[in-house]
């Protein structure tokens, strides 16, 4: 009996691994991405992407094990949903107002250590921020964010500046 039960989870264990999410990047449009638009200090963006790029841009990089169902499944979840609240590889397409407030929230959730995610931090020791990065990224995403009304400097190095882009649809 224990044996064909364990013949019964092996058999799912293997069949789901034929249920994978598709876990293909979509591509990356350098002018509406934050280091284009916003040009965070280089400081800053290393933090960005080392502790929040895997879930919130579109330049994820997928363990090994987000190819083992069922955890892809979990891991799938966190990247969608970390892209629909906030993505770094689009910011540009967004309304300036609607920009601010979503750094202004990330400043806070950082601020208050929510984000990145804890279950993050477990598999990615080098995403656990120092109160030196904590600060860096804070100070940082508030002047950028809710705090300044959002201060414009993205004509600066981007020909053509992104303002034509910001009403676009964001899919
Ligand atoms: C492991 C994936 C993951 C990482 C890494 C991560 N996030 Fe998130 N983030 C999420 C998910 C999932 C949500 C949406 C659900 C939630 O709020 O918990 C989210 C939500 C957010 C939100 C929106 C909160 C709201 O209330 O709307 C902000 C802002 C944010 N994250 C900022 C960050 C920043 C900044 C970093 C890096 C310091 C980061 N996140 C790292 C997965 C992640």
């Amino acid at each position: 009996m224990k044996k064909i039960i364990g013949f019964a989870l092996l058999g799912i264990l293997v069949v789901i691994q034929f249920i994978r999410p598709n876990f293909t990047n979509p591509p990356v449009d350098q002018a509406l991405d934050i280091r284009q638009v916003l040009q965070p200090p280089a400081d800053v963006h290393a933090i960005l992407k080392g502790a929040c790029y895997d879930c919130h841009s579109n330049e994820t990089q997928y363990p090994w094990y987000s190819q083992v169902s069922p955890v892809s499944w979990w891991l799938a979840g966190h990247i969608r949903e970390g892209r629909e609240h906030l993505n770094f590889s689009t910011i540009g397409s967004l309304t300036q107002s609607d920009r601010s407030e979503i750094l202004g929230e990330a400043a806070e959730e950082v601020q208050q250590g929510g984000m990145p995610l804890a279950s993050y931090t477990w598999t990615h020791p080098a995403a656990r921020l120092s109160a030196t990065q904590r600060d860096l990224v804070v100070t940082w995403l508030n002047a950028r964010g809710a705090g300044e009304g959002g201060v414009e400097t993205s004509g600066k190095n981007a020909p053509g500046g992104v303002a034509e882009q910001e009403h676009e649809d964001n899919d």
